[in-house]
């Protein structure tokens, strides 16, 4: 049972019995969410915010103990301007309302992703964040200006300045962002496209997929618990028979 059990949040009983004990979603969809409603992609990305905190906190409440979730990638810099700065605003000021809710509910927040290129602020309140969180059980990964290939060559590139000349599979997994938390069982995708778009490439060799047409901003329990439920319909083999 999670920690935020309820008598009248969560009906345990809709969950299945084996759930992921990793989940990593592609948050996808936002602009579409806003374009259908004659309003601008950034009143998606807010909503966006509002279907995060839900979502997160259904997973926690129903025993999930990791989430990582895509929030900008290394790609999403070729937006417009006026979008990007929406963005990272957002996510900057969410910032600080985030680490109070992990606080209480004993979340550990890590911030998954290149920061050096953000403003020095925004990489303070990041290091703020990870280090106020840093003693607690959960684990939220936020991953803002995160691309999968940047991470590997992070990673190469770590092993290679130790004097390293031959690289096994456990050394990258070691220096990848993720390397606290390990792989994800479960890969949401929401808003219709069916790819990684450069998210969690090398974590993901043996995660199980779930893609649905639902925007972000409409994604709710009903599909989180789909989702769920054909995780535990899945025999992950890893490989073997
Ligand atoms: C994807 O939709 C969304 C983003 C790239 C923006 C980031 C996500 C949020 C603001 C949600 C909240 C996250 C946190 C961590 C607080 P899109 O713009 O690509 O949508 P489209 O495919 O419809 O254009």
């Amino acid at each position: 049972m999670g920690i935020f059990s309820s008598k009248n949040h969560l009906n345990e009983n809709m969950l299945p019995e084996t759930l992921p004990g990793h989940v990593a979603i592609i948050m996808d969809g936002n602009g579409r969410w806003a374009k259908k409603r004659g309003l601008p992609r950034t009143a998606g990305h807010s909503k966006g915010v509002k279907t995060f905190e839900d979502v997160v906190e259904m997973c926690f409440t129903a025993g999930v103990n990791t989430v990582t979730v895509y929030a900008f990638s290394t790609e999403n810099w070729k937006r417009p301007d006026s979008e990007v700065q929406y963005i990272l605003k957002l996510l900057d000021e969410y910032l600080d309302i985030c680490v109070e809710k992990c606080l209480k509910k004993g979340i550990r927040m890590r911030i998954i992703g290149d920061r050096s290129i953000l403003p020095a602020e925004m990489i303070q309140k990041m290091n703020d964040s990870e280090e106020k969180t840093a003693h607690l059980h959960y684990n939220l990964n936020v991953a803002i200006n995160y691309g999968s290939r940047a991470e590997i060559c992070h990673a190469v590139n770590s092993l290679i300045a130790d004097g390293k000349t031959e690289i096994t599979e456990a050394d990258i997994s070691s220096r990848l962002y993720t390397a606290p938390v390990g792989d994800p069982d479960l890969i949401i995708r929401t808003g219709g496209e069916i790819r990684l778009s450069n998210y969690l490439m090398w974590q993901a060799s043996y995660a199980e997929f779930y893609f649905t047409d639902t925007l972000w901003p409409d994604f709710g329990k009903k599909d989180l618990y789909k989702a769920f439920h054909k995780f535990a319909k899945t025999h992950r083999r890893f490989g073997g028979l």
